[in-house]
């Protein structure tokens, strides 16, 4: 491990930040939404409380061989469950008007489908209260990644258009009970990193009759009906709240000005974003390039799926934290479209973050700037692609949020909860969302990542994106510097009273 940087400057040279001074036409529109979030598998631990059953992600990490780097689990978390009240008041004090959080499946169906647990619904009763009481509004994800094991056992979750019906079912039963209470739901949480990234690492999937390399496809698309699906439930239900999946992934940008590396841009975002976004909010249907991937491998909509899930959404999320350069592969375009064996890139391009790799990582301090000016640069760029691609009645940015590099080396208090990296980013990225509104796009609100420290799944507790620190020991939260400069940006920005 290299030693940590020097991470005392306030700011890294180069970068200044505009935030300092207040520019007067920047203002958030009446309305506008912004708060924190969590994850259930991420902060709630409890893994054994009150019935809950067991999910896939208890199996990953109970793996030796899956969190190769920590060997970190979910067991315990944050104590979330239990403290869930103190972290509402925490967030509560410093003004923060919404809390998004997701609703653990396995939990409220142990075996995923069937019996529901009465205990699991009263916890989440007083979690939703406690919000409502505290003057902050519950946002509700229903799927943050943690499907009960029992389907993932019986059919292999979400390879299965079993699932759809599953899905629906349990959504039923969250959108009846809150659905008075809740503004804003999320059905699903970035598809694309659940069916891409998790759980295929270890071949989970594996024995089950569909292709390795193609499962992917299929959970996606699987997912893409469960919303539509959990959409018109709610929809017929008369749930007052708006309803949508969230979406992810980076602002993308051709690396030259070549055709090829534009073409590829093209396809990067058909075969991440467009894979979802497409289908829910232009025509129902895949863009075409992943169209033909699909059905080379079987999978198409019906008719009638179409316009099942044409339109189900109420407004956009995206869960964006950064941007990359895109560019053809070197195999040729013409090649690897035209060979739908090709799994490795069937997308056919090929990308590279902005400076320094991952979500830094290991990166020497003088790239911060670059990276993160970058990174935020991009997003009023971002937010109109959006809106001009996939209409909708808003966007909501549903996830950003920084890991700010080394912060798990530092060993006091003080050093920690000073995290000059990760203010900026807010800072900046709260000032792009104000560039983007004052060009008007519709941009209705944001939600940082995240509430507190967390299980960053297969990264462990170590990799920590919380806007509070949390001491694994005590389980002692505290506010972190970025904290305040988040929440300052809508005291400095509010809209007119
Ligand atoms: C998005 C995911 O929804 C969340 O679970 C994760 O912790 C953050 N990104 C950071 O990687």
């Amino acid at each position: 491990i290299p030693p940590p940087p020097l991470y005392y400057a306030p700011f890294p040279t180069g970068h200044q930040s505009a935030l300092v001074t207040k520019n007067e036409s920047w203002k958030f529109p009446h309305g506008f939404y912004w708060g924190v979030a969590s994850a259930a598998y991420q902060v709630e631990g409890a893994a054994q409380a009150e019935g809950r059953g067991p999910s896939i992600w208890d199996v990953f990490t109970h793996r030796a061989t899956y969190l190769t780097l920590t060997n970190d689990t979910g067991d315990v978390g944050d104590n979330h469950y239990y403290l869930y009240k103190q972290d509402i008041a925490r967030i509560a004090a410093l003004g923060v008007p919404a809390y998004s959080i997701s609703i653990s499946w396995s939990r409220i169906f142990p075996y995923g489908r069937g019996q529901v647990n009465e205990l699991a619904l009263a916890h989440y009763d007083d979690v939703i209260n406690t919000c409502i009481q505290y003057g902050v509004k519950p946002l509700v994800t229903l799927y943050h990644w943690d499907l009960p094991l029992y389907l993932q056992n019986l059919y292999g979750g979400w390879l299965s258009e079993e699932i759809v019906d599953d899905f629906a079912a349990y959504a039923t039963v969250i959108f009846q009970r809150y659905g008075n209470k809740v503004s804003h739901w999320f059905t699903i949480n970035e598809p694309i990193v659940f069916c891409s990234e998790y759980p295929l690492p270890e071949g989970y999937f594996a024995d089950v009759t569909i292709p390795q390399k193609h499962q992917q496809y299929y959970c996606g698309h699987h997912a893409i009906l469960a919303h539509a699906k959990a959409y018109h439930i709610a929809k017929s239900l008369g749930i007052k709240g708006t309803v949508a999946f969230k979406n992810n992934g980076g602002y993308k940008i051709p690396l030259t000005n070549s055709s090829e590396d534009a073409l590829a841009t093209q396809r990067a975002w058909d075969f991440n974003e467009g894979w979802f976004s497409n289908p829910v909010y232009v025509d129902g249907d895949y863009p075409s390039t992943f169209k033909t991937w699909a059905s080379s491998i079987g999978l198409e909509f019906t008719q009638q799926e179409k316009s099942m899930i044409n339109g189900t959404a109420d407004i956009y999320a995206h869960d964006a934290y950064t941007s990359s350069f895109y560019y053809a592969p070197e195999v040729g375009v013409s090649a690897c479209v035209s060979d739908p064996t090709n799994t490795l890139y069937p997308g056919c391009f090929n990308s590279s973050n902005i400076g320094p790799t991952g979500w830094l990582i290991g990166a020497a301090s003088d790239q911060y700037s670059t990276w993160l000016q970058s990174a935020t640069d991009w997003v009023p760029a971002f937010l109109h692609y959006i809106q001009e691609t996939w209409p909708s009645g808003g966007i909501v940015v549903s996830e950003f949020g920084f890991s700010e590099p080394y912060e798990e080396l530092r060993t006091s208090l003080a050093d920690i909860v000073i995290d000059p990296i990760r203010s900026m980013y807010y800072r900046d990225y709260m000032q792009a969302i104000l560039i983007a509104i004052s060009e008007g796009v519709n941009v209705v609100g944001c939600i940082a990542w995240a509430i507190m420290d967390n299980l960053e799944w297969s990264s462990g507790y170590n990799t920590r994106f919380g806007l509070q620190y949390v001491n694994y020991t005590s389980f002692e939260r505290s506010y972190k510097a970025s904290f305040f400069e988040y929440v300052n940006a809508f005291k400095v920005y509010a809209e007119d009273p």
